[in-house]
C-alpha cells in the first residue's frame, strides 16, 4: 500500500478556553491533547506527521519535542483548507493523507483504520449522526446515497439545516490530487474562509468517490472548544480506561471515580477504592489494595501490599506485603522492602526501609538507610538538614528508636541499639546498648498553679 501522511490541524487559537496555554496543550488524561493525537498518528504507522500550528504557537513547538514531527506554520487563520495547504510542501506527491484535528483527542485507532480501509479510491470521510447537528458541516448525499458535498452550518439552506449527518473533519485524501484541489478552493462563503470541506464537491466532480465511515461513538469525533467540553472528554477517557481495567479483572469500587493520568499496569486481584488518582507510570502487583482517595505517581507496588486511605506516594518503590497509611506520604526516593509498615502522618523521603521494619506514627525519615526489623517510635525525626547541606542517618538492623527521638545527622544507630524516648542523638548509638539523652526529671514540691488575675 502507498505511504500514509498525517496532517494535524492545530492552528486554532482556542479563545473560548480563556487560557494563556494554547488549546491543544491542555491535558486530557495528563497528556496534552496534541500529544495524544500524535500518538494516534504513530499507531497508524504514518510515514510522515505534519502539525499545522498557528501564530503564537511557539509554546506548542517547545512543548511537543518529538523528533519525528514536521511543523508547518499557518500565520493567519484563513480556514481549514488554507491550513492544509500550509502542510503541502511537506507532503510527498504520492500516497494518501489523513487529516486529524489537534483538539479532537479521543479518536480510536480502530475507527481510523476503518476510514483508511474505506479509502480504496484514495478518499474517505469520517461522519457522525447527531440529534442536534447545529454548528457542524452537514453531509449531503445524492439519491443513490453517495456523498456529494459538505455544506457548513452557516451556509446551509433551511432544508440542509435539517440534515443530521455531520462532518467530523477527519478525512483521507489522495496526495496526487491535493495541490490542484486546494488551489481551487474559494473563500466566497458565509465565513470568508477557505473550507477544506469544499474538496468533497471537487473530488466528486473529478470522479473520485468519497465513501463515508461513521464513528462508533460520538466522543471519538468530539472536539474541545471550551473547558466544559474538555471536562466532558476527560470523563469519557477516564470511563474508557476504567472499563478497560474492569475488563482486565481489576476491582473498582466505582468506575466513575478513578483518574488515571498516565499508565496503570496491574497483576491479578487488584482492588481500588473510590477517588484514587494515578499519575505517570504506576505498577500494582497481585493482590494490591488501594484505599480511598490515594494519589500514586510513578510508583511500583509489589504483591500483597495494602495502602490505606488518603496516602500519597510519589517516585517510590514499595515491596511485598507492606502496609501503608492511612495518611502516609512516600516522597521521591522512598524504597520499602517487604513487610514494611508505614503508618499515619509518616513522611519518608529518599530513604530505604529494610524488611519487616515499622514506622507507624507521626514521623519524618529523610536521607536515611534503615535496616531490617527496626521499630521507629511515634514522633521521631531525622534532622537531616542544617539549612545548607543534607546529611545521612544510618539505622542498622533490629534498632529500637523510642518515641520523640531526634536523630541529628550525620549519625549512626548501630545494630540492636535501643534509644530512649525523647533522646536528641548527636553521636553514634552503640550496638545492643541503651542510649538515652534526656533532661533529668525534676519534681518541684509545694508548687501552686497560677491564679486568675483580678
Ligand atoms: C470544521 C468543519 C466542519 C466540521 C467541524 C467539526 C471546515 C470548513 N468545517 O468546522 O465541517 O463539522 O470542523 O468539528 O473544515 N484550524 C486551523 N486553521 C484554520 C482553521 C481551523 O488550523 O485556519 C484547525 C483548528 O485548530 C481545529 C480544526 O482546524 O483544530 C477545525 O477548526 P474549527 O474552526 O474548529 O472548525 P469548524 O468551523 O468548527
Ligand atoms: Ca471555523
Amino acid at each position: 500500500m502507498d505511504s500514509l501522511s498525517v496532517v494535524i490541524l492545530a492552528a486554532g487559537k482556542g479563545k473560548r478556553m480563556y487560557s494563556a496555554l494554547p488549546k491543544v496543550l491542555h491535558p486530557i488524561g495528563g497528556q496534552p491533547m496534541l500529544a495524544r493525537v500524535i500518538t494516534t498518528a504513530r499507531q497508524l504507522h504514518a510515514a510522515k506527521i505534519v502539525v499545522v500550528y498557528g501564530h503564537g504557537g511557539e509554546a506548542v513547538r517547545e512543548t511537543i519535542q518529538e523528533q519525528d514531527i514536521e511543523w508547518a506554520l499557518q500565520a493567519e487563520q484563513l480556514g481549514t483548507g488554507h491550513a492544509l495547504k500550509m502542510a503541502l510542501p511537506h507532503l510527498p506527491k504520492v500516497g494518501r493523507t489523513l487529516v486529524l484535528y489537534g483538539d479532537v483527542p479521543l479518536t480510536t485507532i480502530a475507527t481510523l483504520q476503518q476510514l483508511l480501509d474505506a479509502a480504496e479510491g484514495g478518499m474517505s470521510l469520517l461522519t457522525d449522526v447527531l440529534a442536534d447537528a447545529s454548528g457542524y458541516g452537514r453531509i449531503v448525499r445524492d439519491a443513490a446515497g453517495q456523498i456529494i458535498a459538505i455544506v457548513e452550518d452557516k451556509d446551509c439552506s433551511a432544508e440542509q439545516k435539517a440534515l443530521r449527518e455531520i462532518n467530523t473533519g477527519m478525512l483521507v485524501l489522495p496526495n496526487a490530487r491535493l495541490e490542484g484541489w486546494l488551489n481551487a478552493l474559494q473563500n466566497s462563503n458565509a465565513q470568508g474562509e477557505y473550507y477544506l470541506t469544499d474538496v468533497i464537491a471537487l473530488a466528486v466532480s473529478d470522479g473520485v468517490a468519497v465513501p463515508g465511515v461513521t464513528v462508533a461513538a460520538s466522543w471519538e469525533a468530539a472536539g474541545v472548544n471550551n473547558k466544559l467540553q474538555l471536562a466532558e472528554l476527560e470523563r469519557q477517557l477516564q470511563l474508557n480506561q476504567a472499563r478497560a481495567l474492569l475488563g482486565a479483572g481489576v476491582t473498582l469500587a466505582d468506575p466513575a471515580r478513578i483518574d488515571i493520568r498516565g499508565e496503570l499496569t496491574h497483576g491479578q486481584d487488584v482492588a481500588i477504592d473510590v477517588g484514587c488518582i494515578f499519575e505517570g507510570q504506576v505498577m500494582l502487583g497481585d493482590g494490591v489494595k488501594v484505599g480511598a482517595y490515594c494519589v500514586l505517581k510513578n510508583v511500583k507496588v509489589a504483591a500483597g501490599t495494602q495502602i490505606a486511605p488518603y496516602s500519597h506516594l510519589e517516585d517510590a518503590i514499595v515491596g511485598e506485603a507492606c502496609r501503608i497509611g492511612p495518611y502516609a506520604r512516600l516522597r521521591p526516593g522512598a524504597r520499602l522492602a517487604a513487610h514494611v509498615h508505614i503508618g499515619n502522618f509518616v513522611e519518608i523521603k529518599k530513604s530505604s526501609i529494610g524488611e519487616g521494619s515499622k514506622v507507624n506514627h507521626l514521623t519524618y525519615i529523610g536521607d536515611a538507610e534503615v535496616g531490617r526489623k527496626v521499630n521507629v517510635g511515634a514522633g521521631s525525626v531525622t534532622c537531616n538538614y542544617d539549612g545548607v547541606n543534607k546529611f545521612k542517618t544510618v539505622i542498622r538492623d533490629n534498632v529500637f528508636v523510642g518515641s520523640g527521638t531526634l536523630m541529628v545527622a550525620p549519625v549512626t544507630l548501630e545494630q540492636g541499639a535501643t534509644i530512649g524516648a525523647g533522646t536528641v542523638l548527636t553521636k553514634t548509638a552503640p550496638a545492643e546498648q541503651l542510649t538515652i539523652g534526656r533532661a533529668k526529671q525534676l519534681v518541684v514540691s509545694g508548687w501552686q498553679r497560677p491564679q486568675k488575675l483580678k
